[in-house]
């Protein structure tokens, strides 16, 4: 499994997991609520209170109506006048709380007389003439908000009678409420149910845009986190496949983007080692080659160096009207074997560069020493006596100053001096060789120092490198560029001998 999948999987876990626990758990008490708000026992307990209450009003009114019907027979027969007891007492047999008479006067009913139970004292009596004509219109049956239920029943004489039972005046209102409770329990449960399932559903949308988000979140963060390691993975497999040049961006968390620069500064490392090996080997196998030429150039130039001699001691036999002719292509052929023995000398000093011997040496001697070496040359050399004293060996060192005073000279127009100043910077010696020449080649700037690298006709290209080498068997360095003002600055610079001031030193006395 990739590092990245690894990554969205743990994010996933620690954002999923407590969240699912934590809907489930909330689910579950909103249910337990919602049931604690909610018991279908209520509404069987408020059905059956309904069903009794329904059946015993229906058994009133069955009472009540036949009630009224038996007494609107019987009463035309009555004798009028007082009741006689045995009315009142045939009343309460029948289960009857009253008998009322009424007799219409107009548009209304008037109550003409009310009988009760014999023992019972009432002192009005509900007034239900009102009710009667409705009554008769429909069932019959008188359900008064007054305090009573009676059925209504007409007389032969026209008169109504109304016989019923007194009840409390909330009864209908209250037997309705127990109706509208149980409307509104079944309501309820419709409601529960619905609010239930939308309760379901948002959740689980909630649930699932959550998941949605964890994932795209998790992505994110994982591709996020992992870049850099794969960056860096892919750039290690470059490395290890030889481009050492693969470099990547550092990025990402603090100790990421350290592994990045740390990546980056060893693969730099590296390549400079390479480079340093590979210049190293160059260099070997230069000197080889180097070597093999000083070898075969000694086995010709010798003796064709002792056959000029011979030749030049017999001049003397050549006819006196040629001799000048024949002197002049001796000169010459001795010139150019002194030119490729400076050749060979080249080659054989770059191939065998010897261990220094190091002594302490005062850095103008040398130079003056070496200017020696460039006859009719024309140096200015400054300043004059004393010079820095340096730990080197003096033949190497000669050497090295040699060869930029002859490029100096070589490039330099003969009417203009060449500068040798030799001076302290801080902790190091320098001799500078300052030429109003044409400046350095544009093309081979770079590349002076390279063996090889020259733009002479008979040049080996070997003076510099040699400088160079000999600057570094001192722990020093040799520079060359353009001066601001035209031609060009040699310099060669090695550190001071130990006790030596770093300051700067001048004598008298140096000339070319
Ligand atoms: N003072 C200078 N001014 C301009 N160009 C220079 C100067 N010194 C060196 N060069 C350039 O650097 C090249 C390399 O110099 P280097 O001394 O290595 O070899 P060379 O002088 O050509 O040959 P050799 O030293 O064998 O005579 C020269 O050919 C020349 O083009
Ligand atoms: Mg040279």
């Amino acid at each position: 499994m990739t590092l990245r999948a690894r990554l969205i999987l743990a994010l996933l876990v620690v954002a999923l997991v407590p969240t699912l626990v934590f809907t489930a758990f909330t689910l579950d008490q909103l249910n337990r609520a919602i049931d604690r708000w909610y018991r279908p026992g209520v509404e069987r307990a408020l059905g059956s209170a309904l069903e009794v209450t329904k059946a015993a009003v229906t058994r009133l009114e069955a009472t009540a109506a036949m009630g009224a019907n038996d007494w609107a027979r019987t009463w035309d027969s009555l004798p009028a006048g007082p009741r006689p007891d045995q009315v009142r007492a045939s009343l309460r047999a029948a289960g009857l709380d009253f008998i009322q008479i009424y007799r219409r006067s107009g548009e209304r009913w008037m109550r003409v007389e009310q009988i009760v139970p014999q023992g019972v004292i009432v002192a009005q009596g509900a007034e239900l003439g009102d009710e009667i004509a409705g009554a008769l219109e429909s069932d019959r049956i008188i359900r008064s908000a007054r305090g009573a239920l009676g059925g209504v029943a007409l007389t032969g004489r026209g008169e109504a009678v109304v016989a019923g039972f007194w009840v409390p005046p909330d009864f209908f209102s209250q037997t309705e409420s127990v109706g509208r409770g149980m409307t509104y329990y079944r309501q309820l449960a419709v409601t529960v149910d619905v609010q239930r399932r939308v309760l379901g559903l948002v959740v689980a949308g909630v649930c699932l845009g959550l998941v949605a988000l964890a994932v795209v979140l998790a992505t994110g963060l994982a591709r996020e986190m992992s870049r850099p390691i794969s960056e860096l993975s892919g750039a290690i497999e470059r490395v290890a496949a030889g481009d050492l040049s693969t470099r990547v961006t550092p990025r990402g968390a603090f100790e990421l983007r350290s592994l990045g620069a740390s990546f980056n500064a060893m693969t730099g490392r590296l390549e400079s080692a390479r480079e340093a090996l590979q210049q190293a080997e160059r260099e070997a196998a230069w000197r080889d080659v180097a070597r093999k030429l000083a070898h075969e150039f000694k086995n010709i130039l010798t003796p064709m160096q002792l056959s000029l001699q011979l030749l030049e001691c017999q001049v003397e036999a050549v006819p006196e009207a040629e001799r000048a002719e024949a002197e002049k292509s001796l000169e010459a052929l001795m010139r150019e074997v002194e030119g490729l023995k400076h050749l060979s000398e080249q080659f054989s000093q770059y191939a065998r560069l010897p261990e220094p011997r190091f002594e302490r040496l005062d850095l103008a001697e040398v130079v003056r020493a070496a200017a020696g070496f460039v006859p009719g040359a024309n140096l200015r050399l400054s300043p004059s006596g004393e010079g820095p004293l340096v730990r080197g060996d003096r033949l190497l060192l000669s050497r090295a100053i040699h060869n930029l005073l002859l490029n100096a000279c070589e490039a330099s127009p003969p009417d203009r001096p060449v500068e040798v100043c030799t001076s302290v910077a801080g902790r190091e010696a320098r001799v500078e060789i300052l030429d109003r020449g044409p400046g350095l080649p544009e093309a081979l700037r770079q590349r002076l120092f390279e063996p090889y690298v020259s733009t002479k006709k008979r040049g080996s290209g070997l003076g510099l490198s040699l400088v160079r080498d000999i600057a570094r068997q001192h722990g020093g360095q040799a520079t060359l560029e353009d001066r601001p003002d035209g031609g060009a600055r040699a310099r060669f610079s090695l550190p001071l001998a130990a006790g030596e001031r770093a300051t700067l030193t001048s004598g008298s006395g140096a000339g070319a």
